[in-house]
């Protein structure tokens, strides 16, 4: 069997929420990442037959029954998973009730999954319906998308079109916009459900006044597409109180996506 420590969707895990950390994301225990790993690749590592415990979810999650994700643990620092993978992050199997988590590797210290699994997983199923390929779902409380969030209206069309204003390539990089929530109580299903209803027309889910969801097929994608409506929003931030004489047109936004060959909400340009 293989050191689990040094198996790639672990190092990955520690990278990105390390640069997370590092960019002031993730205050504290703030955000959480979840990622499907492939059951083969985790199978080099652990003895899959081997559960330390089990863990109920609060909900159910038929379609991911058998599913193993890596997922980091409520009330843990982004700034202490480099340092300590195995008490800040677990490797849970969805078991075949649905409603309960096999706990395979981690959460050493007794603790558990984020408070956020149910819109994690209910976001997977969701990502998963219009894209098998998707794998990673990551909340962050980016510092300007947060701030943007107190000072623009949380309209869809109108967010996304700011953003998309706000950096030549934005309209390439998330084509199908943010989705908004209104300010919701989090950890609930509720908000799981309402999020996953959302992710399954959207990338980039905003939690008014508390932060962003992401999805994509890798940890690295998903990271970049937070990472993209981050600088945007830092540079609507650094501008918003200045009069503004110089804009990217509409028309040239279009111009981009068809030149990149992307399919973006055309309702959220005024053409
Ligand atoms: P957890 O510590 O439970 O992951 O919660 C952090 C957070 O960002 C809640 O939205
Ligand atoms: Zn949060």
């Amino acid at each position: 069997m293989k050191n689990i420590l040094e198996a790639p969707f672990v190092k990955e895990m520690c990278a990105t929420t390390a640069n997370m950390y590092r960019l002031g994301w993730d205050e504290r225990n703030g955000g959480n990442i979840s990622y499907l790993l492939d059951e083969n690749e985790v199978a080099q590592y652990l003895d899959l037959n081997e559960v330390i415990r089990t863990i109920p979810t609060g909900f159910e999650a038929k379609e991911l029954i058998g599913r193993i994700f890596i997922v980091t643990g409520t009330g843990k620092y982004f700034k202490n998973v480099e340092n300590d993978p195995e008490n800040n992050l677990g490797i849970i199997r969805i078991a075949k009730d649905g409603t309960t988590a096999e706990l395979l590797w981690g959460y050493a210290d007794g603790g558990k999954f984020t408070s956020e699994l149910p819109a994690h997983l209910m976001s997977h199923v969701a990502r998963l319906s219009v894209d098998n390929e998707n794998r990673v779902i990551i909340h962050s409380h980016p510092t300007n998308t947060l701030a943007m969030n107190f000072v623009h209206e949380l309209d869809e069309k109108k967010f996304t079109h700011t953003l998309w204003e706000m950096c030549t390539e934005c309209i390439v990089v998330f084509p199908d916009g943010v989705g908004i929530l209104p300010w919701m109580l989090c950890g609930t299903n509720s908000i799981g459900e309402t999020t996953a209803a959302k992710m399954k027309e959207f990338r980039l889910v905003i939690w008014g006044m508390h932060g962003i969801y992401g999805a994509g097929k890798s940890l690295d994608e998903t990271f970049g597409l937070i990472e993209t409506v981050e600088k945007a929003a830092q540079i609507y931030m650094l501008t918003a109180h200045l009069p503004r004489i110089n804009t990217i047109k509409d028309k040239e936004m279009k111009e981009l996506a068809e030149f990149f060959g992307v399919d973006y909400r055309k309702d959220f340009l005024n053409l």
